[in-house]
C-alpha cells in the first residue's frame, strides 16, 4: 500500500473529524493508499504532543511554516479558522504539497482566486472539506437529480438553523469564539453555514445566477476575548436571500444562530416537475421522495432509508449489514476515501479549489446584496 504522508494544522473541531477519517478509512474502504500520519501543528505545544497522542501522529510542529518545509509530507490538511486558510495553501501549493482544506476556501472571492491560481499553477491534487456532499443520503440525492428522475426543477429551498450565538454575555474572538470575529471568520452565517448550503444546491441544481440577500447583526457589541474591550460585532448573525439559479428554478436560503431550539438543522428540498427531495441533516440517513409517477392511491412522500447495500445506496456497502445506520463522523470518512482514490484514477474529487470558489462568488454576492439593498449577479468562475 502507498503511504500518503499528511500534517494537520489545528487541532479543533475539524482536526479530531479528519484525524478519526484518516484512523478510519482503510479499515472499510480498499485503496492504492494509506494516509501515515506525520505531523500536527498548533501553536500550543503541550495541546499538540497531547493531540498527537491520543491520534497517533508521529511529530509536532507549533509553526505550520516548518510543515511546508518539511520534505517528508505530501499532504497539509488545513484545520485553522478561515482567515489562515489562503496564507498557509499558497504556501503548501508552491512547495509542491497536495492541500486538503476545510471550508469555506477563503475570507472572499478575490482571496479565493489566488489560492485556486496556486495549486493549478503547481498542479497539486485539492480538495475543500465540504462534507455535507458525501452524507449517502445526499449523494442519493445526486444521483436522482443525474438520473432526471426530478425532470425540470423549479425550486430550491435550504436552511442551516443554530441557536448558540442568543447570550449578549458571550464575547467574540479567540479560540472557540473566533466565528463571531470578523477578522478571523469574515462573515458570519454567510461563510459558516450557508457556504455549506450554497456547496450542496451548486453541487445539485447547477449555477446561480443573481441573489437578493438581506443580514442582520442582532447584538452589535460583544467583549473581545483577545483584548478584553467591548467592540462592534462585523459579522452577519443571520441572512435570508432569494436566488435565481442558471436552469430557472427559484430558491430561497436562510441561515441564523438565533433560532432558539435549533442545534443544527440543516435542511434542504427541491421540488422538479416530477418528484420532490427533501432532507434533514437530524435524520441524515432518511431521504424523503415523492414521485407523481406513482400509481394515484399510492401515491404520497416516501421516507427512504438509505442503508441498503448492492451499490443502490451510496458508501453503504462499506459499512455494516442493510438497515444499519452510519453517521456525521462517516462523511468525513468518505470524503477521505474519495481523496485517496483520486490519487490512483487521476480523476480529482470534488469540491476542488475551483469547485469551492463558485460557493465564495455567492457568499460575495449575498454580502454585497444585503449591504446594498439590491439584487446582485454572482460572479462566474471560469471552467
Ligand atoms: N466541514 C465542516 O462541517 C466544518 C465544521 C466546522 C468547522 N469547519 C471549518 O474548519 C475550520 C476550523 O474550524 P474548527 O471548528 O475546527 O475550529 P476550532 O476553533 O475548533 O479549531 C481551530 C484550530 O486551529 C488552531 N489554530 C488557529 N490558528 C492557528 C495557527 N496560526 N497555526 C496553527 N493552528 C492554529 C487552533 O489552535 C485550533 O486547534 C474553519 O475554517 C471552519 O469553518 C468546517
Amino acid at each position: 500500500m502507498k503511504q500518503l504522508r499528511i500534517a494537520i494544522i489545528g487541532y479543533g473541531f475539524m482536526g479530531r473529524a479528519h484525524s478519526n477519517a484518516y484512523r478510519k478509512v482503510n479499515n472499510f474502504f480498499d485503496l492504492e493508499y494509506e494516509p501515515f500520519l506525520k505531523a500536527v501543528c498548533a501553536r500550543s505545544g503541550d495541546k499538540a504532543v497531547a493531540f498527537a497522542k491520543r491520534w497517533g501522529y508521529e511529530s509536532v510542529e507549533t509553526d505550520w511554516r516548518r510543515i511546508i518545509e518539511r520534505d517528508d509530507i505530501d499532504a497539509v490538511d488545513i484545520c485553522t479558522p478561515n482567515n489562515t486558510h489562503a496564507e498557509i495553501a499558497i504556501a503548501a501549493a508552491k512547495a509542491g504539497k497536495m492541500i486538503l482544506c476545510e471550508k469555506p476556501l477563503s475570507m472572499d472571492g478575490p482571496e479565493g482566486v489566488k489560492m485556486v491560481k496556486a495549486v493549478e499553477k503547481a498542479k497539486v491534487p485539492n480538495m475543500v472539506w465540504y462534507n455535507y456532499r458525501r452524507v449517502p443520503a445526499v449523494t442519493m440525492a445526486k444521483k436522482l437529480i443525474e438520473e432526471v428522475r426530478l425532470g425540470k426543477i423549479f425550486h430550491y429551498r435550504a436552511k442551516f438553523l443554530q441557536d448558540w450565538t442568543i447570550s449578549p454575555d458571550l464575547p467574540q474572538g479567540g479560540a472557540g469564539l473566533w466565528r463571531l470575529d470578523a477578522k478571523a471568520a469574515g462573515s458570519g452565517v454567510t461563510g459558516d453555514l450557508l457556504a455549506h448550503c450554497i456547496d450542496t444546491a451548486l453541487w445539485l441544481n447547477g449555477g446561480m445566477e443573481s441573489v437578493s440577500a438581506m443580514t442582520e447583526t442582532f447584538i452589535k457589541q460583544r467583549k473581545h476575548t483577545l483584548t478584553g474591550k467591548v467592540t462592534k460585532v462585523e459579522i452577519d448573525d443571520a441572512c435570508a436571500f432569494l436566488a435565481r439559479f442558471k436552469n430557472g428554478s427559484l430558491a430561497t436560503f436562510e441561515s441564523t444562530r438565533y433560532a432558539r431550539g435549533h442545534k443544527a438543522l440543516y435542511t434542504f428540498e427541491i421540488n422538479g416537475e416530477h418528484a420532490s427531495i427533501f432532507w434533514d441533516l437530524h435524520d441524515l440517513h432518511r431521504l424523503q421522495y415523492f414521485d407523481h409517477k406513482d400509481e394515484g392511491k399510492l401515491r404520497g412522500w416516501r421516507s427512504i432509508h438509505v442503508t441498503d447495500h448492492g451499490g443502490e445506496h451510496p458508501y453503504m456497502d462499506k459499512w455494516w449489514v442493510p438497515g444499519l445506520q452510519i453517521g456525521y463522523e462517516h462523511s468525513f470518512i468518505h470524503q477521505v476515501a474519495d481523496f485517496l482514490e483520486s490519487l490512483s484514477t487521476g480523476k480529482p474529487a470534488g469540491p476542488t479549489f475551483r469547485d469551492a470558489l463558485e460557493t465564495q462568488y455567492v457568499c460575495d454576492a449575498v454580502l454585497s446584496s444585503a449591504k446594498k439593498g439590491s439584487w446582485q449577479k454572482v460572479k462566474a468562475v471560469g471552467r
